[in-house]
């Protein structure tokens, strides 16, 4: 199983902050946003990481991360994503390095407090199909929202007017290993981008789709000025610091 960290984007929803640098790398309490997404990979047993970047300053990351050896890896794999063509696009990326085995896609600005180690070690036992995690949000309107049955995902809907449920599919996607062969059928949506979306709708019309909810807070730091505050004072919290 590979890991695969998607952090390409212009991330102009933070401008000013990103201005002169990647969203990835500003601070999350003692460390760059990046960190935590890698380390969630490598704590669920993860060696195999490719991380997918863009924008003007992506020798940075290679500065930052170099060959992992701050993670525990030997070695890192890195490509470029020209533009920002969404999220599924930069996944298909990452084919070559895949070579065939099931992957775990996380966005490079989603934190979770208890990590995916559980939610992987379930996904290997996994005989087919993708695995998702959902969780709780006060704000479905903000995220690809999830239309359930029991165990069974109906639809997903991404940022909807009117949202079904307040079930948020997080920025942490598991997939076999044929999932460049629907990221290559996918069309551009309405906002001009391969949406992640499509692809979760197309594992639904296989009968190929599972999911678990998430245990312990979950966050999209790169939302908004906000959601980047909040982030930081929440981990600074949970590493128990008074604030
Ligand atoms: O955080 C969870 C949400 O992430 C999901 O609920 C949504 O279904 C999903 O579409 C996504 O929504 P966002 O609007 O938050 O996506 P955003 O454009 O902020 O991109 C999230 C990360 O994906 C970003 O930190 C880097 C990576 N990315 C994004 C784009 C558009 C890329 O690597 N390349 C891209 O072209």
């Amino acid at each position: 199983m590979k890991g695969i960290v998607l952090a390409g984007g212009l991330g102009t929803r933070l401008y000013p902050l990103t201005k002169i640098t990647n969203k990835h790398l500003l601070p999350i309490y003692k460390k760059p946003m990046i960190y935590y997404p890698i380390e969630m990979l490598v704590e669920a047993g993860i060696r195999e990481i490719m991380v997918v970047t863009g924008g003007r300053n992506a020798g940075d990351f290679l500065r930052l991360i170099g060959n992992g050896r701050d993670f525990g890896l030997s070695r890192i794999h890195y490509t470029y994503q020209e533009g920002e063509g969404g999220i599924a696009e930069a996944l298909g990326l990452a084919e070559e390095f895949a070579e065939g085995q099931k992957v775990v896609v996380v966005l490079g600005d989603n934190l979770l407090e208890k990590g995916i180690a559980r939610g992987v070690a379930n996904f290997r036992r996994q005989k087919k199909g993708a695995r998702l995690f959902l969780k709780e949000v006060d704000h479905p309107w903000e995220y690809g929202i999830a239309e359930v049955s029991g165990q069974r995902i109906k639809r997903i809907i991404e940022k909807p007017k009117r949202p079904p449920t307040n079930l948020a599919v997080i920025g942490v996607y598991m997939y076999p290993g044929d999932v460049f062969k629907i990221v290559k059928t996918l069309k551009p949506s309405k906002r001009g981008e391969l949406e992640i979306t499509d692809v979760n709708n197309a594992y639904i019309r296989r009968g190929g789709l599972e999911y678990e909810v998430v245990d312990g807070w979950w966050m999209d730091a790169g939302e908004n000025a906000e959601a980047l505050l909040q982030a930081n004072i929440t981990v600074a919290r949970t590493a128990g610091v008074k604030i």
